[in-house]
């Protein structure tokens, strides 16, 4: 089918949503055919390199190989099966992910998004506490259920609502646009402390948890201070709270360890992965204490979905993690982010839109503003720097508050010299962007 006949009948038989880009409408942007490693293709025969990773479920690579064997293998045996029942491949990847977190995480629910391993985290904290109220980001993202909706203060939709009851916003330290900032050190700890007071008086003092993403991805690639996390990790124990890391966009790998937590040494209660946990099928896990599994199980812990506990992408999960241990993908993740970000700091040199050069490992971002004193977001800047990039063989996404942060999510096969060339692209957009 050609590419204008595919465009016509999307249009003709799928429903408009507000995830197509809004930047390059997905009528003139690319249709996908196929994908390899850090490359995506389009029907037209011209390769991306692709700084999305899929919707960055391919960081291990688009079809890797070893997931597609297990695919092969696994179809042939079991694809699906009951939920009521235990299966091998589900109880082996909760071994595996057992094997990779650090004790006590260790008990695993499945489902197959973000959304809903997130859904079961707060279930679990608000079973396991025996409380409701719940504290989230106002620039946090954790997926476009329902109830995931309603903690997206980031994904705030005009119309949408009322909101799951007892979730409220806490302020994000957002230390580059920092509101309170008072020239000393440590100004992410107010942001802490009026997040703390607002959430103690709209809980009656008795929170159930606070779920936050150790780096704010869609909220513009913020990097949660590590004195923000240990004070949190302080205010909830002082108050029987539990903390929830969203790990969607910085887990299996992508940091430079396996999970966040381990990165900054500040560890949940609960963790949830998805992505690229299923080396690009769909499977997602919430991951927690003995303790809280029981107490969450003691009050009857109700989740689950009919696909929940699919062995074939469980089997996947299970060849996805042996594929980033066996082969130190995390040591591969601090090179590209060390490598990727020399490019940034050099692009900071010779652009004064950039702003900001966020990130690590292979989650990265940079701010693009019009004047470093100001900060004035460079949002227009942004949106033209994408169409350039895209015409010309790079995919990224533009994220932030003020839709001026480029977010690049390269996948662990990127070579080096696959960075440099997004990066002279990115340049060239720049250059045409700044006139
Ligand atoms: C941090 C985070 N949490 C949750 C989600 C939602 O995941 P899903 O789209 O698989 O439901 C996303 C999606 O991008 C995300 O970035």
């Amino acid at each position: 089918m050609k590419r204008d006949e595919i465009v016509a009948k999307a249009k003709d038989y799928m429903v408009r949503t507000t995830l197509l880009s809004d930047i390059v409408p997905a009528e003139e942007g690319p249709v996908i055919a196929r994908a390899e490693g850090s490359l995506s293709f389009d029907t037209e025969g011209n390769s991306y390199l692709d700084f999305n990773s899929g919707q960055m479920c391919s960081t291990l690579g688009h079809n890797n190989p070893r997931i597609q064997k297990v695919i092969e293998q696994q179809s042939k045996v079991l694809t699906h099966a009951s939920t009521v029942y235990y299966n091998m491949p589900q109880v082996e990847l909760a071994e595996r992910l057992a094997s990779i977190n650090d004790p006590p995480l260790r008990k695993s629910v499945f489902g197959e998004s973000g959304s809903d391993s997130n859904e079961v985290a707060v279930l679990l904290a608000r079973r396991a506490t025996g409380r409701l109220a719940v504290g989230a980001l106002t620039q946090g993202f954790h997926g476009l259920s329902d109830s995931t909706r309603a903690i997206s203060y980031s994904a705030a939709t005009a119309g949408y609502g009322p909101p799951m009851p007892e979730v409220f916003a806490l302020p994000t330290p957002y230390c580059y646009r920092c509101p309170y900032k008072t020239d000393g050190k440590g100004c992410c700890m107010a942001p802490l402390h009026f997040g703390m007071e607002t959430l103690d008086r709209q809980s009656a003092g008795a929170p159930a948890a606070v779920i936050v993403e150790p780096i704010v991805s869609a909220g513009g690639v913020i990097e949660l201070p590590v004195e923000y996390l240990q004070g949190l990790r302080k205010e909830l124990d002082k108050r029987g709270a539990l903390l929830i890391y969203d790990e969607a966009q910085t887990g299996m790998g992508k940091l430079g360890k396996m999970f966040a937590y381990q990165v900054y040494g500040v560890r949940p209660d609960v963790l949830t992965v998805s992505k690229h946990l299923g080396g690009g099928l769909a499977v997602s896990a919430a991951i927690t204490t003995d303790d809280v599994a029981e107490r969450a199980s003691k009050y009857g812990f109700s989740t689950g979905h009919s696909h929940s506990s699919d062995p074939l992408a469980c089997a996947a999960g299970v060849a996805s993690i042996d594929e980033i241990v066996e082969k130190d993908l995390p040591k591969r993740a601090i090179e590209i982010g060390e490598h990727w970000q020399s490019n940034m700091r050099a692009l900071a040199q010779r652009y004064e839109l950039v702003g900001d050069i966020r990130g690590r490992g292979l989650l990265q971002g940079i701010e693009l503003v019009k004047d470093r004193f100001t900060k004035e977001p460079a949002t227009q800047v942004a949106a033209d720097v994408y169409r350039y990039s895209l015409s010309h063989g790079l995919m990224f996404s533009v994220r932030g508050k003020f839709k001026n942060v480029l977010r690049f999510v390269p996948p662990f096969t990127t070579t080096n010299a696959q960075l440099d060339q997004a990066a002279e692209i990115l340049e060239s957009g720049l250059r045409r962007a700044k006139g």
